[in-house]
């Protein structure tokens, strides 16, 4: 008999994370949906096991430590262990105030949840991630966090000059590296996925791409083999430029 293998997805009570739940689940993974409103991340979880997937509602405020810590508790009482951890969780506050304009504080908004929360997050969940044989970590980062793209005026994400959500997201691909870096001689992989830009709540859903496409890179990193890469930043066509 094949043992349960569990997910965590932060922020999935919608959009990409809601998605990445579906598929996982769909797949026999057991999925521990964190949101940060419960009685959303109930309703989330609900609709999740209608579909016959086995889904667990966690509460889960990437910048509110003690929820972190009682999310921690809780699996480790209710599940005993975790094999995935997906941190999907993101916002962009200050949206598209130009840099010279952008407030100190809209950018510390968007690193407390995209950065300072996803260190917080993965630092908790660690220990129970290291105890699994084939334990992932994916960080949902995203081609607006490429120096390379940015610094070319005739990419497609040139017109996307957000100072704080880009350098939340360049400051996550750094994360994805040195912590892969750390853990390179272990089972964990470590990667950074960009879902490409997807009609969500985020953007107003002015995004191209669906949900549905969107997650399946996410998945496909949650999912990857002893052989599968560490430490990179993958969108759907492949390896990105940092
Ligand atoms: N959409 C795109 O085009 C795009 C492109 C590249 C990368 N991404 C990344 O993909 C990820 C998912 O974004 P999305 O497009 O699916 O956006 P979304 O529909 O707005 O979903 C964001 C999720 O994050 C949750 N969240 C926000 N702050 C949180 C906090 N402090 N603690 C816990 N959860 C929190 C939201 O919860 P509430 O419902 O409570 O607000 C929501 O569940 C983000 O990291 C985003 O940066 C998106």
């Amino acid at each position: 008999m094949q043992t349960k293998r569990y997910a965590l997805i932060t922020g999935a009570n919608k959009g990409i994370g809601f998605e990445t739940a579906l598929q996982l689940g769909r797949m026999g993974y057991v999925i521990l949906l964190g949101a940060r409103n419960e009685l959303k991340g109930e309703e989330a979880a609900q609709l999740l096991v209608n579909k016959n997937i086995e889904a667990h509602s966690i509460m889960l405020d990437v910048t509110r430590q003690a929820t972190i810590e009682a999310a921690v508790s809780q699996i480790k009482q209710k599940f005993g262990s975790l094999d995935v951890l997906i941190n999907n969780a993101g916002i962009s506050a200050g949206g598209a105030t130009p840099p010279s304009q952008i407030s100190l504080e809209d950018i510390r908004k968007t690193y407390d949840t995209n950065f300072f929360g996803m260190i917080s997050v993965t630092q908790a969940m660690l220990p129970l991630l290291q105890q699994s044989s084939a334990g992932r970590i994916v960080n949902l980062t995203s081609g607006l966090g490429s120096l390379a793209f940015n610094s070319d005026p005739t990419h497609e994400h040139a017109q996307f000059n957000l100072l704080a959500y880009n350098s939340s997201k360049a400051a996550v691909n750094m994360f994805t590296v040195t912590l892969a870096k750390e853990f390179r001689n272990t089972p964990l992989k470590i990667n950074s996925a960009d879902p490409g830009f997807t009609a969500t709540d985020l953007n107003g859903f002015t995004g191209l791409g669906t949900v549905k496409q969107a997650a399946a890179i996410v998945v496909k990193l949650a999912v990857l083999d002893e052989n599968g890469p560490s430490g990179g930043f993958h969108g759907h066509g492949g390896e990105l430029p940092w």
